[in-house]
């Protein structure tokens, strides 16, 4: 199975890394616009496969999308970040013709390919690539459930010092730092409730540090963080290259399900073969419905800009 990552930057790299030392896909392609980069992150990954111990093919390409033919999935994370004194609009706008004009070439030589876009802001670039494609809603994945629900996991097992593979929980909603909603009702240590282990005070915070857990990252490193974001889209990946119908939250095309209509934002998915194989419609309690409906409010007033 091939995988073709655009944007061979820190988070396309280090997802090319995970999928080939977990040996999920046979073939992986990074392209990049930057001349020779995405050869030379392809090499130095290839070159980890005799001491890590794996076989896929990872190569690099300078913008020839010819090499990306037949790829089963599509990771888009091309795009620029905020500059200082950019609004968020004309951020929106260079992004949005960067996401435009790769998803175009990447369908002209897989056009059955499953679209991964992680590019920000992620829920706009979701739909907007699936409105200029037409591709069918099940092929348009956006990932940010996932990292932020491993931000989440990661929270809950240092405030209740367990391993985080016990605890299960989820966000949903707009991938940003206000639209996002980490579902601390839910969250449970291996079934049991969190709500019994930890008190109401402490799980405020367990939220509050998920909704900035991007921001915290970006204040420590100075750049947007790159391990998680890789990991997280590498996991979605395996769901969907070995069909393993895991339920993750993603940023999916709605249409009339939790009350939203003609917008991409996160909610759970069961992700396989065929992408969005199956939105699953949980029971929100009152509260939680009115932030999912203020969350997508958020995300719509994004997509205005798209008009601009
Ligand atoms: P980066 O700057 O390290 O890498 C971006 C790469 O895209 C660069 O190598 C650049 O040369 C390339 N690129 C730009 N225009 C291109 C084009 N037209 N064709 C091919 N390649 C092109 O950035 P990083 O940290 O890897 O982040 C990438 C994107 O992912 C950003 O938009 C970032 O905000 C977003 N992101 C999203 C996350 C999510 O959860 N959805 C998490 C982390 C980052």
């Amino acid at each position: 199975m091939k995988v073709t990552i655009v944007g061979a930057g820190n988070v396309g790299a280090t997802c090319a890394d995970v999928i080939s030392y977990r040996g999920i896909a046979s073939e992986v392609v990074l392209l990049d616009i930057k001349e020779g980069f995405a050869e030379g992150k392809a090499l130095d990954i290839m070159q980890c496969a005799t001491n890590t111990g794996f076989n896929t093919k990872v190569s690099g390409v300078t913008n020839d999308y010819s090499k990306t033919a037949n790829s089963h999935v599509v990771v888009v994370t091309s795009g620029i970040p905020r500059k200082p004194g950019m609004t968020r609009e004309e951020l929106i706008g260079i992004n949005a013709g960067i996401v435009k004009s790769v998803v175009e070439n990447v369908l002209k030589y897989s056009p059955e390919a499953i679209i991964l876009m992680v590019s920000n802001p992620m829920d706009t670039m979701s739909y907007l690539a699936l409105k200029s494609l037409g591709i069918p809603k099940n092929r348009l994945i956006g990932m940010g459930g996932a990292l932020d629900s491993s931000r989440f996991r990661t929270y809950l097992s240092l405030a209740l010092d367990r391993p985080v593979n016990d605890i299960s929980a989820m966000v949903i909603g707009g991938h940003g730092d206000t639209t996002m909603i980490p579902l601390t009702r839910l969250a449970s240590y291996n079934g049991i409730p969190v709500t019994q282990f930890l008190s109401e005070e402490v799980l405020e915070k367990v939220a509050a540090d998920t909704m900035v857990g991007g921001a915290t990252l970006t204040g420590l490193l100075g750049t947007s963080a790159w391990y998680a974001p890789g990991a997280s889209v590498a996991y979605i990946v395996d769901s969907i290259l070995n069909d393993q119908k895991k339920m993750i939250a993603c940023s999916v095309y709605l249409e009339g399900e939790y009350g939203q209509n003609d917008i991409c934002v996160g909610v759970p998915c069961i992700i396989g073969k065929n992408g969005v194989e199956e939105i699953l419609e949980i029971d929100l309690n009152e509260k939680e419905k009115a932030l999912f409906a203020k969350s997508a409010d958020a995300v719509r007033v994004m997509n205005e800009a798209l008009k601009t």
